[in-house]
């Protein structure tokens, strides 16, 4: 095979608990050819045993001879180098994607620099100076952006801490000159064996609901909370095609297609402080899309869908917006109560009974707030070409995510 038309070899970085899982499988899938030569994916978490949800078909594609993986503690640079290492006799590796970063929205903010930002930058700075040919960092939707949605050249807020170092480690990666940077910044992933998430979480609690024969209800009016959403396999897609289409152009040329450049959202003093965080007068400017489905999910839409799925409807509280917040302050176990011990009576009367699953009924603080999260997703389409794999989030969504829980055990099956 000419040297042109080898396939690429790939880095996977994180996110064994959201995304990459769903990238391993588009580019080595069980049945078919493999896109890539070989793939490494590189996490905290170990395989063997599992210290995190895979879901069942992640540790057949682990058997593949294209995929190996390592366990390993990327705060430490040393371990850095050496991951990014190609087996022996080969080149560098060509394309590297950075799922990286800490999704849990309860972590102080000393672990959100240092397992979310500085992570993402050593990644950065050792990819660029291996010259590999795309680095894709994924940007999860910790926003608060306008009701009518931000585009790319739009500034939406970060939300709260773990919103800040999310945002600040896009101008940590934007400021690496010669990185060969796309980002793509999705909105709230579903999908099959896709267990994180305000999506999945409003799927289970929805079931609940539905067993229970009771409306489940919202605190938020159903005004316009627009909740976009993108299924993990288009985020796996367009990351590949975000990869081939960098690859071909380089940074600059890319900058000039999609560039925008990086506002600034954190506290001076902390950035003075730490020399690898950019200034803050300066505005990185990288490649960056929004990636969401055709939806225009909103709040409403969502509870919707799952709620008709499981046969109830999706109501509303008649409560006052800051008696909430003062709510979900002190109660959320109260708020919690029903649903959670309706999914544990499920469990229990599933047959066959379920006594353990990485699903759950609990809302966490994040998952009760209210998020106004839109993301036009033209950009990508036009500029890039991606295709959508799945449009629409809609019942056979659901039903399909709904089916490989059965499947595989993780879903209670009441009959
Ligand atoms: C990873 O390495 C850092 C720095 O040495 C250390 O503080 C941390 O505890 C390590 N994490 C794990 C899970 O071993």
């Amino acid at each position: 095979m000419a040297d042109s038309q080898k396939k690429p070899s790939v880095l996977i970085f994180g996110g064994l608990n959201t995304c990459s899982r769903a990238l391993a499988a588009l580019l080595v899938p069980l049945d078919g050819e493999p896109l890539v030569s070989l793939l490494r994916i590189v996490d905290k978490y170990s395989v063997h045993p599992a210290t995190t949800y895979l879901g069942s078909e992640f540790p057949k594609i682990l058997e593949k001879p294209e995929v190996e993986y390592k366990q390993a503690n990327l705060t430490v640079g040393t371990t850095i180098a050496s991951v990014f290492d190609p087996p022996e006799g080969q080149g560098e590796f060509d394309y590297v994607y950075d799922f990286t970063g800490e999704i849990r929205t309860d972590r102080t903010e000393v672990i959100q620099y240092s397992t979310t930002y500085c992570i993402a930058r050593m990644l950065g700075l050792e990819a660029a100076k291996r010259k590999v040919k795309a680095f894709v960092r994924i940007q999860q939707p910790f926003y608060e952006t306008s009701s009518k949605g931000s585009l790319e050249t739009d500034d939406p807020k970060p939300a709260g801490a773990v919103g800040i170092w999310w945002h600040e480690t896009l101008r940590g990666l934007a400021a690496i000159e010669d990185l060969n940077l796309v980002i793509l910044r999705v909105g709230f992933v579903y999908g099959p064996y896709t267990s994180h998430g305000i999506i999945a979480t409003g799927i289970n609690v929805a079931s609940v609901y539905g067993y229970m024969k009771k409306p489940m209800k919202s605190m938020w009016s159903p005004g316009k909370n627009p909740n976009n959403t993108i299924h993990v396999d288009d985020v796996a897609g367009a990351a590949w095609a975000s990869s081939q289409w960098i690859s071909g152009l380089g940074r600059k040329a890319a900058n000039e297609a999609a560039g925008v450049p990086i506002p600034f959202h954190n506290d001076k003093t902390f950035v003075k402080e730490h020399p690898d965080i950019p200034a803050h007068n300066t505005k990185p400017v990288a490649p960056l899309f929004n990636l969401v489905d055709d939806s225009n999910s909103t709040l409403l839409s969502v509870g919707e869908v799952v709620t008709s799925f499981f046969g109830t409807n999706f109501e509303f509280f008649n409560m006052v917006e800051s008696a909430f917040l003062k709510w979900i302050d002190h109660d959320i176990e109260e708020i919690n109560e029903q649903h959670v011990s309706g999914w544990t009576e499920m469990l229990m009367k599933a047959n066959p009974p379920i006594s353990k699953t990485p699903l759950t009924a609990y809302m966490d603080k994040y998952t009760l707030e209210k998020h106004v999260v839109a993301f036009p997703n033209n950009k990508i389409k036009q500029v890039i070409g991606y295709q959508l794999k799945h449009p629409e989030f809609n019942h056979a969504a659901v039903k399909d995510i709904v089916d490989k829980w059965k499947e595989e055990g993780s879903w209670p099956v009441i009959n």
